[in-house]
């Protein structure tokens, strides 16, 4: 497969898996969040999607695209493994979605990071909520769930938050 195929797979499924985990969570009141802001292609999306919601994003350099920059006053710009923790004065079991996209492009600092992080965004997702992930997350308390039709394992990732223990 080219590059420029494996590329064109990656965005589809997440793009898939967005719309997948958003229709699943229709019902439920609560907030999304958005780690790993980027260019704002995902956050476009996601506001798209689910042009109700409250989006919060999570970003260290934070410079996106202009159309897509998010209101200031939803932006947690920092290190994540500081703002997740300072967002739970106020987020703490709030979201009902969250899209984790804090890929490097070394895979094994990308993994190490996702577990690092996984049990501090636990404690801002209300249970039952999704996470869709590009990185593998697996924490205990989280369970993997089918992907939609078309999306290979491994390629995408979605978790459901379980109740505490
Ligand atoms: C793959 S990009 C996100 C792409 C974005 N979802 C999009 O569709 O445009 C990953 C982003 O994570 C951010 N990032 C990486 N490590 C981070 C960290 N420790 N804390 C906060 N943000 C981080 C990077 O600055 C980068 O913008």
């Amino acid at each position: 497969m080219s590059k420029l195929e494996s590329f064109i797979r990656r965005m589809t499924a997440q793009r898939d898996c967005l719309n997948f985990a958003a229709q699943k969570i229709e019902a439920m009141s609560g907030l999304v969040l958005e780690l790993g802001l980027g260019n704002g292609r995902t956050y476009d999306h996601l506001k798209q999607i689910m042009p109700d919601r409250d989006i919060y994003v999570f970003e260290r350099d934070v410079n996106p695209f202009a159309s897509c920059s998010p209101p200031e006053n939803r932006i947690f710009m920092g290190d994540i493994t500081e703002t997740l923790i300072q967002a739970e004065r106020n987020l703490r079991e709030k979201a009902i979605l969250a899209h984790y996209d804090i890929a490097t492009t070394n895979g094994e600092k990308s993994r190490r990071i996702a577990v690092q992080v996984s049990p501090l965004l636990h404690n801002l997702m209300f249970p039952g909520s999704l996470v869709v992930s590009s990185v593998e997350m697996p924490f205990y308390q989280w369970t993997v769930m089918p992907l939609p039709t078309g999306v290979k394992p491994g390629r995408y990732f979605i978790y459901r938050v379980d109740t505490f223990l």
